[in-house]
């Protein structure tokens, strides 16, 4: 899959941590070796990956994306290094594979934390030598490729735990980029916000973006943006396209497009073969054995549901509320499937 020019790929920011990306990026884009680019999901991963090839000296040349996470591990090699006819049952054809597609280019490698270790074993060989194989042949083939690799995962600890080899970690390390979340760089949310609004408003034909109100600016600042700048976006061009009046300020955030009181209660069914939780003051032993896992579960979920109403579904007050940081809140949101 090709990206689109690179004039379709603008990179929005002004904040010192985004600023100092973005000249690690063009510092990195010159060296023609594999870079790591780490970060959260949303948090423009695929941008920089763009632009490290765009202003590399291979940007003339192709500019191959491949989603690890996308294919199963044997079509994932398949993939990669391409196959002979008749190679595994389905391969009827020879194929020929990324990295043969990405001779003297850029092969971008997303989620590359999930490709199996037979897998990572092939991309040592093939970022160390420039050699591979297709599958199901002998014939070594010759490759001039630039990886570039991204992942929201911690490399290092995967590799201590197995699940990454640590010398294709070493290897493709020489120059990690880490993304900051969007909550690190909130002097960027609203130069994105509006520069994503504006956007919409053009499309919308609007005669101008009227701005947002501050109550909406306040509404923004305030959020965490756990899916960043992509979360963002989504959000800003929801509540612009919501927006009735192209001469008043956008007013409403809309951060939850399922919030309705219909909504499907998945979650009640989920513990409803639990045992009630006891009344808070009910003595929690009368004598009758209980199952300890199902009944902490359910005075957790218990206590997070009625936290969560009390606090008018607002994380930040909740957490307060509950005496716990925010990302245990989430955390426990999360294990309850109250997110
Ligand atoms: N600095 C930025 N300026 C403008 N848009 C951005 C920026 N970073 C990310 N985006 C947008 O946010 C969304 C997510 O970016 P993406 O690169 O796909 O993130 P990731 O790969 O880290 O999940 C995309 O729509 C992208 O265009
Ligand atoms: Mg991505």
């Amino acid at each position: 899959m090709r990206l689109k020019a690179p004039q379709d790929q603008t990179l929005i920011g002004e904040s010192p941590a985004f600023l100092e990306i973005i000249d690690q990026c063009s510092r990195a884009a010159k060296h023609d070796r594999p870079v790591l680019v780490i970060g959260e999901r949303g948090t423009g991963k695929e941008l920089i990956a763009a632009r490290l090839h765009f202003l590399s000296p291979r940007w003339e040349r192709n500019f191959i994306q491949v989603n690890c996470a996308a294919l199963p591990e044997n079509l994932l090699e398949s993939e990669l290094f391409g196959h002979e006819a008749g190679s595994f049952t389905g391969a009827n054809t020879k194929r020929i594979g990324r990295f043969e597609d990405a001779h003297n280019g850029t092969l971008f490698l997303d989620e590359i934390a999930t490709t199996s270790l037979s897998a990572q074993e092939k991309l040592l060989r093939v970022s160390e030598y420039g050699t591979f194989q297709r599958i199901g042949s002998n014939k070594t083939i010759q490759s001039d490729v630039r990886i570039i690799g991204a992942t929201n995962i911690d490399l290092p600890t995967a590799a201590d735990r197995g699940e990454f080899r640590h010398d294709l970690l070493d290897r493709l390390a020489l120059d990690v980029i880490t993304l900051p979340p969007l909550r690190h760089r909130r002097d960027d949310i609203l130069l994105l916000a509006f520069q994503f609004g504006q956007r919409v408003a053009q499309e919308r034909e609007w005669m101008s973006f009227p701005g947002f109100s501050d109550n909406m600016i306040d509404a923004l600042m305030q959020h965490d943006w756990p899916g960043n700048i992509r979360e963002l976006k989504n959000v800003v061009e929801r509540s612009v396209y919501h927006s009735e009046d192209e001469y008043i300020p956008v007013d409403t955030m809309e951060i939850d497009p399922f919030k309705s009181p219909f909504r499907p209660q998945a979650k009640i069914q989920k513990i409803e073969n639990l045992p009630a939780p006891p009344p808070a003051q009910s003595p929690l032993f009368d004598g009758k054995p209980i199952d300890y896992g199902h009944t902490v579960a359910a005075l957790e979920y218990t206590m997070l549901e009625d936290a969560l109403e009390h606090n008018k579904h607002n994380q930040r007050d909740t957490a307060i509320y509950l005496n716990l940081t925010y990302h245990q809140l989430r955390h426990q949101l999360k294990k309850h499937d109250l997110l």
